[in-house]
C-alpha cells in the first residue's frame, strides 16, 4: 500500500514536470511564431508603459495597457484552428497565468484612467512578476537560465 502511494506521487511529479514543457513545444510552427510575435509586442508595450509611468503620462498608459489586455494569444489574429490548437496543447497552469496577466493589464489600465499612481505601479510590478513566473515555468527552452 505504502509502495503504491509512493509510486502515485512519483508519477504525479513526473506528469507535472512534463506538463510545463510539453505545451509550447507541441505547437505548430505557425502558432508558435504567432506567440513569439505577441510576446515581442507586449514587451514593447511594457517598455513604453515604463517610460509613461516615470513621466506621469496616464492617458498613454491606459491605452497601451488596454492594448496588451486585448492582444496576446487568444486575440483576434488567431484562426479558429489555432485557437483550438492552443486550447488542446497548453497546460491549464499556462492558461491561468495568461488569464491573470490579462486581468492585471485591465487593472493597470483602470488605475491609469483614475491617475492612481500607487495602483499603476503595483499592477505594473505585478505584470512583470507574471512575465517571469510564466517564463520560468513554461519558457525554459527559450530562456534557459530559468531551467537551472
Ligand atoms: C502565460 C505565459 C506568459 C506570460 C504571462 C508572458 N510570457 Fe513571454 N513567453 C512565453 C512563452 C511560453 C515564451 C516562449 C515561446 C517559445 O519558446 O516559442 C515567451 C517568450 C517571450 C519572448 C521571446 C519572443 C521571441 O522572440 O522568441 C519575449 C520577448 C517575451 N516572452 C516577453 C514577455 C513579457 C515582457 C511578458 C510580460 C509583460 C511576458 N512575456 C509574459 C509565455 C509567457
Amino acid at each position: 500500500m505504502k509502495k503504491s502511494v509512493g509510486t502515485i506521487i512519483a508519477l504525479t511529479a513526473m506528469l507535472l514536470a512534463t506538463d510545463s514543457q510539453k505545451g509550447i513545444e507541441s505547437l505548430s510552427k505557425g502558432t508558435r511564431t504567432l506567440l513569439a510575435d505577441e510576446m515581442r509586442h507586449i514587451e514593447k508595450g511594457m517598455h513604453s508603459i515604463f517610460s509613461n509611468i516615470v513621466k506621469g503620462e496616464y492617458d498613454q498608459i491606459a491605452k497601451t495597457a488596454t492594448d496588451i489586455q486585448d492582444s496576446f494569444i487568444f486575440a483576434k489574429s488567431l484562426t479558429d484552428a489555432q485557437r483550438s490548437e492552443l486550447k488542446a496543447n497548453l497546460p491549464q497552469g499556462f492558461i491561468e497565468l495568461d488569464r491573470s496577466f490579462h486581468m492585471t493589464a485591465g487593472k493597470l489600465s483602470e488605475a491609469a484612467e483614475f491617475e492612481d499612481k500607487k495602483e499603476v505601479e503595483r499592477n505594473f510590478a505585478q505584470m512583470m512578476g507574471l512575465c517571469v513566473q510564466c517564463h520560468s515555468t513554461y519558457a525554459t527552452q527559450r530562456f534557459n537560465t530559468f531551467s537551472e
